[in-house]
């Protein structure tokens, strides 16, 4: 039984006002909180990056707020993204984060891979019937091809614009029941994979 108390990250996948998945957000970090977590909880929209382009990275390098957001994915011990879906993916702004985050190879003089060693939990929202279902399958693979570890239960909220109530909890008590398994879950292997690798 793992004794470490997991730092995790939070974010969205969309800084929409009103988003959907930020509500899923706010809910996981509830949640992840009452399974013994010690959460952060962050927006993209504190990370404004140009779109990736290797031109633009071979003349003016990492961007700062790739390097602070990688920073904090190095400083937790997993982290949780509740995304909307576009398209049957994952929205540019979030592909887009996650792409130059997989570039950052140096803190300091430290050599680092920031997504190794992270267990990783995904959520999505949507104001359909689907629940952003497919676009986890897309999240999920650009995940582990960044190294992370993606744990197997998700949450996927669907009719999001009458999911939560006026406390902001999910209604559903399915959603919810997955809600719960998937941070305990996040927790338990974010505190595992730590012990395994950290001294
Ligand atoms: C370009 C675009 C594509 C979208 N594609 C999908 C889709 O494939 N499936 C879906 O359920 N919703 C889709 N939507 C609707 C989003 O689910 C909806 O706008 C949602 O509120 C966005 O998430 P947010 O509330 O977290 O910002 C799409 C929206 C946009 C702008």
């Amino acid at each position: 039984m793992p004794t470490l108390i997991p730092r995790i990250l939070v974010f969205a996948g969309s800084v929409r006002a009103g988003a959907f998945s930020a509500k899923v957000a706010d809910v996981a970090q509830r949640e992840l909180a009452l399974a013994g977590a010690e959460v952060t909880r962050i927006s993209l929209a504190d990370y404004p990056l140009p779109i990736l382009d290797e031109d633009l990275e071979r003349e003016e390098g990492i961007p700062h707020a790739a390097l602070q957001l990688a920073r904090q994915i190095l400083a937790h011990d997993g982290l949780l993204i509740a995304s909307p879906e576009y398209n049957a993916s994952l929205p540019p702004l979030l592909k887009n984060a996650l792409d130059w985050v997989s570039r950052v190879r140096w803190n300091g003089n430290r050599a680092v891979r920031p997504f190794a060693n992270k267990a990783a939990a995904l959520c999505s929202a949507s104001p359909g019937a689907f629940a952003g279902i497919r676009g986890l399958y897309h999240l999920r693979a650009v995940l582990m091809a960044c190294g992370a570890e993606v744990i197997t239960p998700q949450c996927a909220v669907a009719h999001a614009a009458k999911a939560f109530d006026d406390n902001g909890a999910l209604v559903d008590a399915q959603e919810h029941n997955q809600m719960e398994i998937l941070c305990r879950v996040l927790v338990e292997r974010a505190a595992q994979i730590t012990e395994r690798t950290e001294p």
